[in-house]
Protein backbone atom coordinates (compact mmCIF):
# COMPACT_ATOMS: atom_id res chain seq x y z
CA UNK A 1 0.00 0.00 0.00
CA UNK A 2 1.31 3.46 -0.47
CA UNK A 3 2.13 5.38 1.64
CA UNK A 4 0.69 3.34 4.42
CA UNK A 5 2.20 5.13 7.52
CA UNK A 6 0.68 8.87 7.03
CA UNK A 7 -1.29 10.42 9.34
CA UNK A 8 -4.48 8.17 9.77
CA UNK A 9 -3.19 5.96 8.01
CA UNK A 10 -3.95 7.33 4.99
CA UNK A 11 -2.48 7.74 1.71
CA UNK A 12 -2.51 8.31 -2.28
CA UNK A 13 -3.42 5.58 -4.18
CA UNK A 14 -0.18 5.68 -7.04
CA UNK A 15 2.35 7.94 -7.96
CA UNK A 16 -0.21 9.24 -10.60
CA UNK A 17 -2.83 10.11 -7.56
CA UNK A 18 -0.35 11.99 -5.99
CA UNK A 19 0.87 13.74 -8.79
CA UNK A 20 -2.40 14.49 -10.25
CA UNK A 21 -3.60 15.74 -6.55
CA UNK A 22 -0.37 17.98 -6.30
CA UNK A 23 -1.17 19.60 -9.51
CA UNK A 24 -4.67 19.28 -9.16
CA UNK A 25 -4.23 21.56 -5.52
CA UNK A 26 -1.90 23.81 -7.42
CA UNK A 27 -3.87 24.75 -10.40
CA UNK A 28 -6.56 26.75 -9.25
CA UNK A 29 -7.64 30.40 -8.76
CA UNK A 30 -4.02 31.40 -8.68
CA UNK A 31 -3.08 30.44 -12.00
CA UNK A 32 -6.79 31.74 -13.68
CA UNK A 33 -7.41 34.60 -11.85
CA UNK A 34 -4.80 35.91 -9.61
CA UNK A 35 -1.90 35.50 -12.54
CA UNK A 36 -3.70 37.63 -14.99
CA UNK A 37 -4.73 39.72 -12.74
CA UNK A 38 -1.44 40.51 -11.24
CA UNK A 39 0.33 40.24 -14.62
CA UNK A 40 -2.21 43.33 -15.86
CA UNK A 41 -1.50 45.38 -12.47
CA UNK A 42 1.85 44.86 -13.20
CA UNK A 43 2.63 45.64 -16.43
CA UNK A 44 2.55 42.54 -18.21
CA UNK A 45 6.36 41.36 -19.42
CA UNK A 46 8.51 42.08 -16.53
CA UNK A 47 6.37 40.64 -14.23
CA UNK A 48 5.93 37.14 -15.90
CA UNK A 49 9.57 37.15 -16.72
CA UNK A 50 10.20 37.49 -12.78
CA UNK A 51 7.89 35.16 -11.95
CA UNK A 52 9.39 32.59 -13.98
CA UNK A 53 12.97 33.55 -12.44
CA UNK A 54 11.14 32.85 -9.10
CA UNK A 55 9.45 29.46 -10.10
CA UNK A 56 12.46 27.78 -11.04
CA UNK A 57 14.81 29.27 -8.70
CA UNK A 58 13.04 29.22 -5.77
CA UNK A 59 9.31 27.35 -6.02
CA UNK A 60 11.22 24.47 -7.32
CA UNK A 61 13.65 23.96 -4.74
CA UNK A 62 11.70 24.81 -2.04
CA UNK A 63 8.61 22.50 -3.56
CA UNK A 64 11.14 19.52 -3.19
CA UNK A 65 12.21 20.91 0.18
CA UNK A 66 8.58 20.63 1.58
CA UNK A 67 7.37 17.35 -0.22
CA UNK A 68 10.53 15.76 1.42
CA UNK A 69 9.95 17.08 4.59
CA UNK A 70 6.25 15.55 4.65
CA UNK A 71 7.70 12.20 3.40
CA UNK A 72 9.97 11.70 5.74
CA UNK A 73 7.53 12.62 8.46
CA UNK A 74 4.60 10.94 7.49
CA UNK A 75 2.47 13.78 10.09
CA UNK A 76 0.75 16.76 9.31
CA UNK A 77 2.80 19.29 8.37
CA UNK A 78 3.66 20.48 11.82
CA UNK A 79 4.16 16.74 13.09
CA UNK A 80 6.71 16.46 10.45
CA UNK A 81 8.52 19.35 10.73
CA UNK A 82 8.70 18.63 14.62
CA UNK A 83 9.80 15.12 13.80
CA UNK A 84 12.50 16.13 11.25
CA UNK A 85 14.02 18.51 14.04
CA UNK A 86 14.03 15.83 16.43
CA UNK A 87 15.99 13.68 14.58
CA UNK A 88 18.60 16.16 13.58
CA UNK A 89 18.84 17.21 17.13
CA UNK A 90 17.32 20.33 16.51
CA UNK A 91 14.95 22.87 18.60
CA UNK A 92 11.32 21.17 17.63
CA UNK A 93 10.27 24.99 17.15
CA UNK A 94 11.68 25.00 13.96
CA UNK A 95 7.89 23.42 13.10
CA UNK A 96 6.29 26.73 13.56
CA UNK A 97 7.45 27.34 10.11
CA UNK A 98 4.53 24.79 8.92
CA UNK A 99 2.19 26.07 11.38
CA UNK A 100 2.49 29.68 9.82
CA UNK A 101 1.95 28.14 6.43
CA UNK A 102 -1.03 25.95 7.98
CA UNK A 103 -2.61 29.40 9.10
CA UNK A 104 -1.46 31.09 5.74
CA UNK A 105 -3.63 28.01 3.81
CA UNK A 106 -6.47 28.43 5.77
CA UNK A 107 -7.33 32.40 5.83
CA UNK A 108 -6.69 31.86 2.15
CA UNK A 109 -9.33 29.54 2.09
CA UNK A 110 -11.66 31.53 3.84
CA UNK A 111 -12.06 34.12 0.38
CA UNK A 112 -11.24 31.83 -2.27
CA UNK A 113 -14.07 30.12 -1.40
CA UNK A 114 -16.48 33.73 -2.13
CA UNK A 115 -14.45 34.22 -5.47
CA UNK A 116 -15.19 30.24 -6.33
CA UNK A 117 -18.94 31.49 -5.36
CA UNK A 118 -18.69 34.42 -8.01
CA UNK A 119 -17.52 30.96 -10.35
CA UNK A 120 -20.58 29.10 -9.97
CA UNK A 121 -23.04 32.27 -10.32
CA UNK A 122 -21.36 32.60 -13.68
CA UNK A 123 -22.01 28.87 -14.93
CA UNK A 124 -25.51 29.50 -13.86
CA UNK A 125 -25.69 32.67 -16.00
CA UNK A 126 -23.91 30.95 -18.87
CA UNK A 127 -25.72 28.24 -18.45
CA UNK A 128 -29.13 29.85 -18.91
CA UNK A 129 -27.72 31.65 -21.30
CA UNK A 130 -26.42 28.03 -23.64
CA UNK A 131 -29.77 26.80 -23.31
CA UNK A 132 -31.28 30.06 -24.60
CA UNK A 133 -29.52 29.66 -27.79
CA UNK A 134 -29.95 26.17 -28.34
CA UNK A 135 -33.42 26.84 -28.12
CA UNK A 136 -33.41 29.48 -30.78
CA UNK A 137 -30.76 27.09 -32.85
CA UNK A 138 -28.39 29.76 -32.75
CA UNK A 139 -24.82 28.35 -30.67
CA UNK A 140 -22.90 30.34 -33.63
CA UNK A 141 -23.49 33.67 -32.24
CA UNK A 142 -22.15 35.65 -29.56
CA UNK A 143 -23.06 35.04 -25.70
CA UNK A 144 -25.87 37.18 -23.57
CA UNK A 145 -27.17 38.82 -26.68
CA UNK A 146 -30.21 39.99 -25.33
CA UNK A 147 -27.97 42.20 -23.25
CA UNK A 148 -26.82 45.82 -23.12
CA UNK A 149 -22.71 45.71 -22.95
CA UNK A 150 -23.71 47.91 -19.43
CA UNK A 151 -25.76 44.66 -17.88
CA UNK A 152 -22.86 42.33 -19.18
CA UNK A 153 -20.81 44.48 -17.45
CA UNK A 154 -22.94 45.30 -14.29
CA UNK A 155 -23.15 41.21 -13.91
CA UNK A 156 -20.21 40.81 -11.07
CA UNK A 157 -21.56 44.40 -9.64
CA UNK A 158 -25.16 43.57 -9.48
CA UNK A 159 -23.60 39.94 -7.53
CA UNK A 160 -21.21 41.84 -5.19
CA UNK A 161 -23.97 43.94 -4.33
CA UNK A 162 -26.45 40.81 -3.51
CA UNK A 163 -24.80 39.73 -0.71
CA UNK A 164 -27.54 37.01 0.15
CA UNK A 165 -26.28 35.42 -3.00
CA UNK A 166 -22.95 35.88 -2.64
CA UNK A 167 -23.53 34.01 0.63
CA UNK A 168 -24.86 30.76 -1.01
CA UNK A 169 -22.77 31.00 -3.49
CA UNK A 170 -19.84 30.49 -0.89
CA UNK A 171 -21.96 28.32 1.02
CA UNK A 172 -21.96 25.67 -1.48
CA UNK A 173 -18.41 25.86 -2.42
CA UNK A 174 -17.43 25.20 0.53
CA UNK A 175 -19.82 22.63 1.29
CA UNK A 176 -18.43 21.22 -1.93
CA UNK A 177 -14.86 21.45 -0.09
CA UNK A 178 -16.11 19.75 3.23
CA UNK A 179 -17.85 17.07 1.33
CA UNK A 180 -14.20 16.01 -0.38
CA UNK A 181 -12.00 16.53 2.03
CA UNK A 182 -14.43 14.78 4.87
CA UNK A 183 -14.38 11.78 2.83
CA UNK A 184 -10.64 11.11 3.20
CA UNK A 185 -7.43 11.39 1.48
CA UNK A 186 -7.55 8.44 -1.13
CA UNK A 187 -11.79 8.15 -1.05
CA UNK A 188 -12.65 11.71 -1.40
CA UNK A 189 -9.33 14.32 -2.14
CA UNK A 190 -8.03 11.77 -4.40
CA UNK A 191 -11.18 10.94 -6.27
CA UNK A 192 -11.66 15.04 -6.99
CA UNK A 193 -8.52 15.28 -8.37
CA UNK A 194 -8.38 12.34 -10.57
CA UNK A 195 -11.42 13.18 -12.05
CA UNK A 196 -11.36 16.59 -13.05
CA UNK A 197 -7.77 17.42 -13.73
CA UNK A 198 -8.21 15.42 -16.85
CA UNK A 199 -10.95 17.33 -18.09
CA UNK A 200 -9.15 20.64 -16.84
CA UNK A 201 -6.73 20.17 -19.39
CA UNK A 202 -8.59 19.29 -22.38
CA UNK A 203 -10.99 22.66 -21.67
CA UNK A 204 -7.78 24.50 -21.44
CA UNK A 205 -6.28 23.24 -24.33
CA UNK A 206 -9.28 23.58 -26.76
CA UNK A 207 -10.18 27.13 -25.37
CA UNK A 208 -6.79 28.81 -25.61
CA UNK A 209 -6.80 27.10 -29.18
CA UNK A 210 -10.01 28.59 -29.94
CA UNK A 211 -8.94 31.83 -28.56
CA UNK A 212 -6.06 31.78 -30.66
CA UNK A 213 -7.74 31.78 -33.82
CA UNK A 214 -10.49 34.17 -32.84
CA UNK A 215 -8.72 36.70 -30.93
CA UNK A 216 -5.69 38.91 -30.70
CA UNK A 217 -2.89 36.15 -30.09
CA UNK A 218 -0.31 38.50 -31.31
CA UNK A 219 -1.32 41.45 -28.55
CA UNK A 220 -1.31 38.75 -25.90
CA UNK A 221 2.09 37.83 -26.52
CA UNK A 222 3.22 41.20 -26.81
CA UNK A 223 1.95 42.16 -23.68
CA UNK A 224 2.51 39.30 -21.58
CA UNK A 225 6.49 39.13 -23.18
CA UNK A 226 7.45 42.43 -24.01
CA UNK A 227 9.02 44.38 -21.02
CA UNK A 228 10.89 47.52 -19.85
CA UNK A 229 13.65 46.25 -18.09
CA UNK A 230 13.40 48.62 -15.60
CA UNK A 231 10.02 46.89 -14.16
CA UNK A 232 12.51 43.74 -13.12
CA UNK A 233 13.97 46.06 -10.58
CA UNK A 234 10.80 47.16 -8.95
CA UNK A 235 10.93 45.60 -5.89
CA UNK A 236 7.01 45.80 -5.83
CA UNK A 237 6.72 44.31 -8.92
CA UNK A 238 9.70 41.44 -7.06
CA UNK A 239 7.43 41.19 -4.26
CA UNK A 240 4.31 40.50 -6.37
CA UNK A 241 5.72 38.00 -8.77
CA UNK A 242 7.28 35.80 -5.60
CA UNK A 243 4.40 36.28 -3.78
CA UNK A 244 2.53 35.01 -7.09
CA UNK A 245 5.07 31.82 -7.66
CA UNK A 246 4.47 30.58 -4.20
CA UNK A 247 0.91 30.66 -3.86
CA UNK A 248 0.50 29.18 -6.97
CA UNK A 249 2.82 26.62 -6.65
CA UNK A 250 1.07 26.20 -2.82
CA UNK A 251 4.52 26.87 -1.15
CA UNK A 252 4.62 28.06 1.86
CA UNK A 253 1.36 26.71 2.85
CA UNK A 254 2.20 23.53 4.79
CA UNK A 255 0.01 22.11 1.99
CA UNK A 256 3.45 20.35 -0.21
CA UNK A 257 4.81 18.65 3.12
CA UNK A 258 1.00 17.24 4.00
CA UNK A 259 0.60 15.93 0.56
CA UNK A 260 3.89 14.74 0.67
CA UNK A 261 3.38 12.86 3.79
CA UNK A 262 0.59 10.53 1.66
CA UNK A 263 3.27 9.74 -0.29
CA UNK A 264 4.87 6.40 -0.84
CA UNK A 265 8.35 5.69 -0.62
CA UNK A 266 9.38 4.60 -3.90
CA UNK A 267 8.28 7.99 -5.29
CA UNK A 268 11.04 10.23 -6.91
CA UNK A 269 10.49 13.52 -5.64
CA UNK A 270 13.13 15.53 -7.62
CA UNK A 271 11.00 14.55 -10.39
CA UNK A 272 7.19 14.39 -9.24
CA UNK A 273 8.39 18.41 -8.22
CA UNK A 274 9.67 19.24 -11.42
CA UNK A 275 6.42 17.51 -13.03
CA UNK A 276 4.31 19.62 -10.72
CA UNK A 277 6.06 22.78 -11.38
CA UNK A 278 6.12 22.86 -15.04
CA UNK A 279 2.29 21.86 -14.97
CA UNK A 280 1.17 24.92 -12.80
CA UNK A 281 3.82 27.00 -14.83
CA UNK A 282 2.42 26.11 -17.93
CA UNK A 283 -1.05 26.42 -17.11
CA UNK A 284 -0.52 30.17 -15.45
CA UNK A 285 1.01 30.81 -18.92
CA UNK A 286 -1.53 29.00 -21.48
CA UNK A 287 -4.23 30.76 -19.08
CA UNK A 288 -2.54 34.16 -19.88
CA UNK A 289 -2.47 32.87 -23.46
CA UNK A 290 -6.12 32.12 -23.46
CA UNK A 291 -7.71 35.04 -21.49
CA UNK A 292 -5.88 37.64 -22.36
CA UNK A 293 -6.31 37.50 -26.36
CA UNK A 294 -10.02 36.77 -26.13
CA UNK A 295 -10.25 40.49 -23.94
CA UNK A 296 -7.75 41.90 -25.96
CA UNK A 297 -10.23 41.54 -29.19
CA UNK A 298 -13.21 42.98 -27.78
CA UNK A 299 -11.50 46.60 -27.12
CA UNK A 300 -11.45 49.33 -28.68
CA UNK A 301 -8.18 49.10 -31.33
CA UNK A 302 -7.14 52.62 -29.50
CA UNK A 303 -6.80 51.40 -26.15
CA UNK A 304 -5.52 48.36 -26.97
CA UNK A 305 -2.42 50.39 -28.28
CA UNK A 306 -2.33 52.74 -25.50
CA UNK A 307 -1.83 49.02 -23.51
CA UNK A 308 0.91 47.46 -25.55
CA UNK A 309 2.75 51.02 -25.17
CA UNK A 310 2.71 51.19 -21.54
CA UNK A 311 0.33 54.35 -21.45
CA UNK A 312 -2.70 52.64 -20.07
CA UNK A 313 -3.04 49.32 -17.83
CA UNK A 314 -4.75 46.69 -18.63
CA UNK A 315 -7.45 46.01 -16.66
CA UNK A 316 -5.63 44.35 -13.80
CA UNK A 317 -7.64 42.85 -10.66
CA UNK A 318 -11.09 40.57 -10.36
CA UNK A 319 -12.42 42.64 -13.46
CA UNK A 320 -10.42 41.02 -16.12
CA UNK A 321 -11.98 37.85 -15.64
CA UNK A 322 -15.50 38.83 -14.14
CA UNK A 323 -16.34 41.77 -16.16
CA UNK A 324 -13.95 42.40 -19.61
CA UNK A 325 -14.04 38.16 -19.89
CA UNK A 326 -18.03 37.94 -20.06
CA UNK A 327 -17.99 41.04 -22.54
CA UNK A 328 -15.54 39.08 -25.08
CA UNK A 329 -17.81 35.95 -25.00
CA UNK A 330 -21.02 38.73 -26.20
CA UNK A 331 -19.04 38.65 -29.11
CA UNK A 332 -17.48 35.55 -29.81
CA UNK A 333 -18.45 33.35 -32.11
CA UNK A 334 -20.09 30.18 -29.95
CA UNK A 335 -19.80 32.85 -27.03
CA UNK A 336 -22.23 31.04 -24.43
CA UNK A 337 -20.72 27.46 -25.30
CA UNK A 338 -17.28 28.83 -24.94
CA UNK A 339 -18.36 30.95 -22.07
CA UNK A 340 -19.81 27.54 -20.27
CA UNK A 341 -16.92 25.52 -20.36
CA UNK A 342 -14.57 28.32 -19.54
CA UNK A 343 -16.60 28.80 -16.21
CA UNK A 344 -16.70 25.23 -15.94
CA UNK A 345 -12.87 24.82 -16.13
CA UNK A 346 -12.24 27.56 -13.67
CA UNK A 347 -14.92 25.89 -11.30
CA UNK A 348 -12.81 22.53 -11.41
CA UNK A 349 -9.33 23.98 -11.16
CA UNK A 350 -10.77 25.61 -7.87
CA UNK A 351 -12.60 22.70 -6.04
CA UNK A 352 -9.11 20.95 -6.17
CA UNK A 353 -7.50 23.46 -4.95
CA UNK A 354 -9.60 24.69 -2.20
CA UNK A 355 -9.34 20.56 -0.87
CA UNK A 356 -6.39 21.04 -0.42
CA UNK A 357 -6.32 24.17 1.52
CA UNK A 358 -8.69 22.77 4.04
CA UNK A 359 -6.67 19.08 4.11
CA UNK A 360 -3.55 21.52 5.51
CA UNK A 361 -5.12 22.02 8.73
CA UNK A 362 -7.27 19.40 8.85
CA UNK A 363 -4.64 16.69 9.04
CA UNK A 364 -3.38 18.68 11.95
CA UNK A 365 -6.31 19.07 13.71
CA UNK A 366 -7.45 15.28 13.63
CA UNK A 367 -3.93 14.55 15.36
CA UNK A 368 -3.99 17.66 17.59
CA UNK A 369 -7.79 17.02 18.75
CA UNK A 370 -7.73 13.36 18.26
CA UNK A 371 -11.33 13.67 16.63
CA UNK A 372 -12.56 11.92 13.55
CA UNK A 373 -11.85 13.32 10.27
CA UNK A 374 -15.45 14.45 9.33
CA UNK A 375 -16.05 15.91 12.79
CA UNK A 376 -13.21 18.27 12.41
CA UNK A 377 -13.65 19.02 8.64
CA UNK A 378 -17.22 19.97 9.04
CA UNK A 379 -16.04 22.86 12.09
CA UNK A 380 -12.93 23.89 10.44
CA UNK A 381 -14.92 24.44 6.66
CA UNK A 382 -17.41 26.40 9.07
CA UNK A 383 -15.25 28.56 10.46
CA UNK A 384 -13.62 29.65 7.31
CA UNK A 385 -17.21 29.77 6.12
CA UNK A 386 -17.93 32.37 8.67
CA UNK A 387 -14.45 34.38 8.36
CA UNK A 388 -14.82 34.25 4.09
CA UNK A 389 -18.77 35.32 4.69
CA UNK A 390 -17.14 38.33 6.52
CA UNK A 391 -14.75 39.03 4.00
CA UNK A 392 -17.35 38.73 1.31
CA UNK A 393 -18.80 41.94 2.83
CA UNK A 394 -15.71 44.19 1.89
CA UNK A 395 -17.65 44.37 -1.63
CA UNK A 396 -20.94 45.62 -0.45
CA UNK A 397 -21.69 46.66 2.87
CA UNK A 398 -18.11 47.27 4.43
CA UNK A 399 -16.24 48.21 1.72
CA UNK A 400 -14.89 51.13 3.67
CA UNK A 401 -13.66 49.48 6.37
CA UNK A 402 -10.25 49.09 5.81
CA UNK A 403 -8.81 48.66 9.04
CA UNK A 404 -4.92 49.02 8.29
CA UNK A 405 -3.68 52.14 6.65
CA UNK A 406 -0.66 50.70 5.78
CA UNK A 407 2.05 49.32 4.27
CA UNK A 408 0.75 46.86 1.48
CA UNK A 409 -3.19 47.00 3.37
CA UNK A 410 -3.65 50.73 2.70
CA UNK A 411 -6.35 51.32 0.57
CA UNK A 412 -7.69 47.50 0.97
CA UNK A 413 -10.85 46.26 3.02
CA UNK A 414 -10.66 42.81 4.26
CA UNK A 415 -10.80 40.70 1.63
CA UNK A 416 -7.86 42.41 0.39
CA UNK A 417 -6.05 42.66 3.61
CA UNK A 418 -6.61 38.43 3.96
CA UNK A 419 -5.15 38.27 0.39
CA UNK A 420 -2.07 40.66 0.80
CA UNK A 421 -1.28 39.53 4.02
CA UNK A 422 -1.31 35.39 3.34
CA UNK A 423 0.52 35.87 -0.40
CA UNK A 424 2.71 38.82 0.68
CA UNK A 425 3.99 38.22 4.19
CA UNK A 426 2.41 34.16 5.78
CA UNK A 427 3.71 32.05 2.99
CA UNK A 428 7.09 33.73 1.67
CA UNK A 429 8.19 33.53 5.64
CA UNK A 430 7.16 30.07 6.08
CA UNK A 431 8.63 29.01 2.42
CA UNK A 432 12.14 31.41 3.92
CA UNK A 433 11.88 29.38 6.80
CA UNK A 434 11.61 25.73 5.54
CA UNK A 435 14.28 27.16 2.85
CA UNK A 436 16.75 27.66 6.17
CA UNK A 437 15.73 24.57 7.58
CA UNK A 438 16.12 22.17 5.02
CA UNK A 439 19.17 23.82 3.94
CA UNK A 440 21.18 24.48 7.19
CA UNK A 441 19.31 22.98 9.76
CA UNK A 442 17.76 19.08 9.29
CA UNK A 443 20.19 16.48 9.40
CA UNK A 444 21.80 15.91 5.89
CA UNK A 445 22.25 12.32 5.29
CA UNK A 446 18.15 11.79 6.18
CA UNK A 447 17.81 14.93 3.38
CA UNK A 448 19.90 13.46 1.24
CA UNK A 449 17.97 10.21 1.57
CA UNK A 450 14.60 11.49 0.56
CA UNK A 451 15.73 14.13 -1.89
CA UNK A 452 15.99 11.89 -4.92
CA UNK A 453 18.40 13.90 -6.60
CA UNK A 454 22.43 12.87 -7.14
CA UNK A 455 25.66 14.64 -8.31
CA UNK A 456 25.44 18.09 -9.90
CA UNK A 457 21.69 18.44 -9.61
CA UNK A 458 22.06 17.50 -5.91
CA UNK A 459 24.86 20.31 -5.45
CA UNK A 460 22.34 22.90 -7.18
CA UNK A 461 19.33 22.15 -5.67
CA UNK A 462 21.93 22.37 -2.21
CA UNK A 463 23.15 25.65 -3.29
CA UNK A 464 19.75 27.07 -4.05
CA UNK A 465 17.90 26.06 -0.91
CA UNK A 466 21.11 27.57 1.21
CA UNK A 467 21.88 30.24 -0.11
CA UNK A 468 19.73 32.33 -2.92
CA UNK A 469 16.24 31.06 -1.68
CA UNK A 470 17.01 32.33 2.03
CA UNK A 471 18.59 35.27 0.84
CA UNK A 472 16.12 36.40 -2.22
CA UNK A 473 13.40 35.85 0.23
CA UNK A 474 14.26 37.75 2.77
CA UNK A 475 15.26 40.90 0.38
CA UNK A 476 12.23 40.73 -1.41
CA UNK A 477 10.36 40.26 1.34
CA UNK A 478 12.01 43.44 3.34
CA UNK A 479 12.18 45.95 0.07
CA UNK A 480 8.57 44.73 -0.94
CA UNK A 481 6.78 45.05 2.63
CA UNK A 482 9.30 48.26 3.52
CA UNK A 483 9.86 50.34 -0.09
CA UNK A 484 12.37 53.28 1.47
CA UNK A 485 14.78 50.63 2.68
CA UNK A 486 16.91 50.97 -0.55
N1 LIG B 1 -2.10 27.02 -5.58
C1 LIG B 1 -3.50 27.31 -5.48
C2 LIG B 1 -3.90 28.20 -6.64
O1 LIG B 1 -3.06 28.62 -7.40
C3 LIG B 1 -3.87 27.92 -4.17
C4 LIG B 1 -3.33 27.17 -3.02
C5 LIG B 1 -2.40 27.76 -2.19
C6 LIG B 1 -3.74 25.88 -2.76
C7 LIG B 1 -1.87 27.08 -1.10
C8 LIG B 1 -3.22 25.16 -1.70
C9 LIG B 1 -2.29 25.77 -0.87
O2 LIG B 1 -5.04 28.52 -6.79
Amino acid sequence: MAGAAAPGGEGWSSRTAFVLAAIGSAVGLGNLVRFPAEAGANGGGAFVIFYIFCVLLIGLPILLAETLIGRHGKGSAIESMKKIALESRASSWWSVAAGIGMLGAFLILTYYSVLAGWIIHFIGVFVGDFASTLGSGNIAQGALQGSSLDEVQGILPALQANSNEMLAMHAIFMALTIAAVGRGVSNGIEKVAVWLMPIFFLLLIAITIYGAFTGSFGAALNFLFDFEPARLLDPSVQLSALGQALFSLSLGSALMITYGAYAARDINLAKTSAQIATADTSVAIIAGLAIFPITFAALAPASLTAILEGQEQVQGGLGLLFVNLPVAFQTMPAGSLIGLLFFIMVFFAALTSSVALLEASVSWAIGYFKKPRWLVTIVLGGLAFLIGAWASFSFNSQADFQPFDFMIFSGQPVFGIIDEFTAKILLPTSALLVAIFVGWIADRRLIDSENGLDGNLHRIWLFLVRWLCPLVISAILLTGLFPGLL
